[in-house]
């Protein structure tokens, strides 16, 4: 079984009900994974910590927020009120704050920490943060939008932190992000992933015969 976390990101409120319903009849569906952009550090807007609410009252799964903006503080604060699992960050979003003054915010809050790694970052600038994390979402599109295609370079990425983590005995989940299918998440497992976050290609076909390729 592949361990799929749905993103939300293409699609309207309305249908969530009749989408959860069908979700939860999967063995597969493992969290719930939440875009939020603002606009400015991606172009696109999605939702608002409202959703997450919403969400919260449609299913028991952990909740993982992304947020791909700016003004951290606030939307932390913001978001932390409706109990998500994570908070994902991005670092060249932090601004004016220090990267591990926002990862003991978030902690403090009891909210678990996760860290984007865009296509074009190196993990090397993540390695003083990797001991401190709950997750590493590798980032196998650019940020910003659905429907893109998986970038295949990200494999390599998941191999390093996967031996990173045995190596040190960090805790992290490996995360994949953008582009992704069930033979590519077959592709990412052999080299160490853990969760697959999933929208366009779920959301563009038929909902409950695409789950059952990840059952
Ligand atoms: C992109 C988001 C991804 C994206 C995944 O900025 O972070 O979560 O919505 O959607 P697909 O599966 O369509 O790439
Ligand atoms: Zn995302």
């Amino acid at each position: 079984m592949i361990k799929v976390c749905p993103s939300l990101l293409n699609v309207d409120e309305s249908r969530f009900l009749d989408i959860f319903n069908i979700l939860h009849s999967h063995p597969c569906f493992s969290r719930v994974h939440l875009d939020v952009m603002d606009g400015k550090y991606v172009l696109n807007t999605s939702f608002c910590s409202s959703t997450l609410k919403y969400i919260k009252e449609l299913t028991n799964k952990d909740v993982d927020v992304h947020l791909m903006t700016y003004d951290l503080i606030k939307h932390i604060n913001d978001y932390c009120k409706y109990n998500p699992s994570s908070i994902i960050i991005h670092k060249d979003a932090i601004e004016n704050n220090k990267l591990e003054d926002l990862i003991s915010l978030i902690k403090s809050k009891k909210v678990r920490v996760g860290l984007a790694i865009k296509p074009s970052e190196d993990i090397e600038e993540y390695k003083e943060y990797l001991k401190d994390i709950d997750i590493v979402l590798v980032m196998s599109v650019e940020p910003g939008k659905g429907g893109q295609e998986f970038i295949e370079e990200s494999i390599f990425k998941i191999g390093y932190l996967d031996k990173l983590r045995s190596q040190n005995d960090y805790k992290y989940s490996i995360m994949v992000d953008g582009g992704i299918n069930e033979l590519i998440a077959l592709d990412c497992i052999d080299e160490g992933a853990d969760y697959f976050v999933v929208g366009s290609y779920l959301f563009k076909n038929d909902l409950d015969n695409t789950l059952k390729k990840f059952d």
